[in-house]
Parts: C-alpha cells; sequence; structure tokens
C-alpha cells in the first residue's frame, strides 16, 4: 500500500492521493449485476401511460469514484448526474463514462442541490467511505434531498471492523438511522461482489415514507 499523508476519509485531498497513486481496492471496474438487472426491468419515464408529457425520471449518484454506473443509468434513458468532491475523482469518472462526461460533477454531497427533484439516489460505497458518526448527517441529507416514494437503492455494506474506511454497518443501527424515513423494500445477497465486500454487502431498496 502507497504511503499516504492524508488519512482523513471526510476530505477531499484523502480520496484524491487514493485515486492519484492508483490505490482504488473499492473500485469495481464495471457495474454489479444487480443494477444491471434492476436497469432492465423498467422505462424510467413519470408517465409510463403515455399521457403527455411524459419525463425521464432522474438520478443522482453521490461520491461516484470512477461513475461507471452513471453510463449504465444514462444508456437505460435515465436522466442522471454523478457527483463527487475529489477532483481525481472527478477526473476518472469523466474518462470511465465517455459521452457522458458533463454529467459528472465536482460537489459535496452535503451541500449539492440538484436541479430538479429526484427520483432515485444511487449507493454504493459511499455511506462506508465516512466515519459512523457522519451517517445520521448522510441519512438527514437523503432524507431532503428524496421526495416521498422516492428510492434509495444500491449496495449497503455490513461489518463491525472498528476501522476504515471501508466503515461497515451493523443492521440493527441502520435499520434504526433509516426506520423514521424509508420502508426496506429489498434486501438481498449480493454474488457479484469484489474482494473488499466479499460476503458482506446487501442489495437494498429503501422507500421514502409517504408523511401520515
Ligand atoms: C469508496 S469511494 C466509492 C466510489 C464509488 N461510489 C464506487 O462505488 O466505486 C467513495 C467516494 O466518495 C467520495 N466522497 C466522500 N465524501 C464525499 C462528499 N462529502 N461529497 C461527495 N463525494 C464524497 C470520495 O471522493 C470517493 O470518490
Amino acid at each position: 500500500m502507497p504511503d499516504f499523508t492524508n488519512r482523513d476519509p471526510r476530505t477531499a485531498e484523502f480520496w484524491d492521493q487514493r485515486f492519484d497513486q492508483q490505490f482504488t481496492p473499492w473500485d469495481r471496474g464495471g457495474v454489479p449485476g444487480q443494477l444491471a438487472g434492476w436497469l432492465q426491468t423498467g422505462k424510467p419515464v413519470s408517465d409510463p401511460q403515455g399521457q403527455t408529457p411524459s419525463c425521464r425520471l432522474s438520478v443522482l449518484i453521490p461520491g461516484c469514484g470512477s461513475g461507471y454506473e452513471l453510463q449504465a443509468f444514462c444508456e437505460a434513458g435515465w436522466d442522471a448526474i454523478a457527483i463527487d468532491f475529489s477532483p481525481s475523482a472527478v477526473v476518472a469518472a469523466q474518462q470511465a463514462v465517455g459521452p457522458w462526461r458533463e454529467r459528472v460533477v465536482e460537489a459535496d454531497f452535503f451541500a449539492y442541490d440538484p436541479q430538479q427533484p429526484l427520483d432515485l439516489i444511487y449507493e454504493r460505497a459511499f455511506l462506508c467511505a465516512m466515519p459512523r458518526d457522519m451517517w445520521p448527517r448522510v441519512v438527514q441529507r437523503w432524507v431532503q434531498l428524496l421526495p416521498e416514494g422516492a428510492l434509495l437503492l444500491g449496495y449497503f455494506f455490513f461489518d463491525n471492523n472498528p476501522k476504515g474506511p471501508p466503515f461497515g454497518a451493523d443492521r440493527q443501527q441502520l435499520v434504526q438511522l433509516m426506520s423514521a424515513h424509508f420502508d426496506l423494500e429489498q434486501d438481498m445477497p449480493v454474488e457479484d461482489s469484489i474482494p473488499v465486500f466479499q460476503g458482506k454487502e446487501r442489495w437494498m431498496a429503501w422507500r421514502r415514507k409517504k408523511a401520515l
């Protein structure tokens, strides 16, 4: 492992150093299987019955890293934006996603305001990139960004190693953080994890609750 000077994953510099030295063990090098399958299941328009006007559904990919999923969402017809606060990650993503490079934005998740309401947030290796004491803020931001009925979908990492990243969740802790605002709709094991996440990753879909 290279000798890094920055050990604080709250900072963009931490991630810059790892991208710059090509030390990215979390990087899958492509689109994970359950997302690819899910993208084939439906038309990403708000009006599938054909009444006018229909519009494409929008997805945000926070902490996108190399951002392969951006291309997959765009090719499936989604109005997708990927953000990352590390300039080096943004460069990596722009190189990886070819024609969709303008949809990669350098931005801090906690400050970024999407230009239109979101239908979906895609999660992979973003929550676990942050120390656990930041998680209530992450959940709060998901709640602010997702309207009622919208989805938080993707991969969640479970582990009890106090050191990270990646910082794994304890199931009970995650449910406790999420359950006031989200219903868990899908929860499945992942068969095609890369080594860092092997056996500890689950595919989950959390639906933003409607107000009572
Ligand atoms: C472990 S990497 C995962 C990258 C990508 N999601 C993947 O699956 O390969 C975490 C990424 O989150 C980014 N990140 C961390 N905190 C962030 C923040 N507050 N705002 C935006 N990006 C952030 C880092 O720069 C890094 O690229």
